[in-house]
């Protein structure tokens, strides 16, 4: 995202207009002014929106906000876009981590003027360290289980219909990643933008998937958002922080990777991934050999029925 110096703005300069540059786009070839940037961030997120059929204006949404600029950009422009859209936040309560969070969501939420829903796990079952300490399982995963858990049942109990999140592209590369080099199928299934309401599971969207970390930062700086600037304790060593480093280093080298390993992945593996599942489900054994068939009756034993008869 270098900027030379005493570049314009692509789109003032499309109108005749002379504006300078704050910021460039490597991969997208386009230096915006600071204006010109936000409505850049706001239309893409409106278009992966679209792109994806995550919903509609007439859907009641929940933003869950950790008090990251992610989540808080996604919320400000959602709010922004016209979307009926309040916030969750859910109380982890890790120390000045979550005091932090919490405050900086809080404040949001009267700057925007909108509901800000508070979950405190103390109280619904008990905080990310103390279950952390008495299950002995990482405290990441136990904290992303409890938080899905507690997104969907609020989502429900208040009437909302969709769930955003501020996953973002560098999120989702690192994520893809990972399952890639574990080749892990089961959850290169479940990775996608949208995951469809199902068996008391709400509708879980991911609006940001398309806009980089250091692009939802800029948004929240450009629109002077305050969000949590340090990472949650626990998230040291995680893997995911190493695949992000990784990920930079070939960004730099060859802009537009990210972008294209991600959208790649869901234009050409997922489908792949989705028919295999189909076909799974849809695999039952033979009433007449028993062997595997996509039919009451297989192949073979249909052909035999047949020869039979002749
Ligand atoms: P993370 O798993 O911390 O990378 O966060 C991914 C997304 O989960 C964020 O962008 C938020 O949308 C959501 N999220 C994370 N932490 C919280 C929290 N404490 N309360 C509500 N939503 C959260
Ligand atoms: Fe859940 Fe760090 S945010 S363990
Ligand atoms: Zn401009
Ligand atoms: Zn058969």
């Amino acid at each position: 995202m270098k900027l030379k110096r005493g570049s314009r703005c692509t789109v003032c300069r499309s109108k005749g207009e002379n504006k300078k540059a704050v910021v460039f786009l490597s991969h997208h070839r386009l230096a915006l002014c600071k204006e010109h940037f936000i409505t850049w961030f706001e239309n893409r997120v409106e278009r992966t929106i679209k792109e994806f059929r995550m919903f509609s204006r007439k859907d009641r949404i929940l933003v869950a906000v950790s008090g990251g600029k992610d989540s808080l950009s996604l919320w400000n422009a959602l709010v922004k876009l016209g979307y009926e859209a309040d916030g969750l936040y859910i109380n982890l309560g890790i120390g000045e981590y979550s005091e932090d969070s919490k405050r900086l969501s809080e404040d949001f939420a009267k700057r925007i003027n909108r509901n800000l829903h508070i979950v405190d796990l103390k109280e619904e079952i008990a905080s990310i360290p103390q279950i952390t300490e008495s299950v002995n399982k990482p405290a990441c995963s136990a904290c992303g289980s409890v938080k899905r858990y507690y997104m969907n049942k609020t989502a429900k109990e208040l009437g909302y219909n969709i769930i955003a999140t501020g996953h973002n592209l560098d999120d989702e590369v690192a994520v893809l990643f990972g399952n890639t080099l574990n080749w892990d199928i089961e959850y290169m299934r479940r990775q996608y933008p949208v995951l469809e309401e199902e068996s008391g599971f709400i509708r879980k969207v991911k609006p940001l998937c398309k806009i980089t970390e250091k692009e939802s930062a800029l948004y929240a700086v450009f629109n002077g958002i305050d969000y949590i600037e340090y990472e949650c304790p626990f998230s040291e060593g995680a893997s995911s922080i190493r695949y992000k480093e990784i990920w930079s280093q070939i960004e730099q080298q060859s802009p537009g990777s990210k972008l294209r390993f991600y959208t790649g992945f869901l234009k050409k593996m997922q489908p792949i991934l989705k028919e295999k599942e189909k076909r799974e489900s849809e695999l039952r054994t033979c009433v007449v050999c028993g062997e595997p068939s996509f039919n009451e009756i297989c192949s073979v034993c249909k052909l035999k029925q047949r020869l039979a008869q002749v």
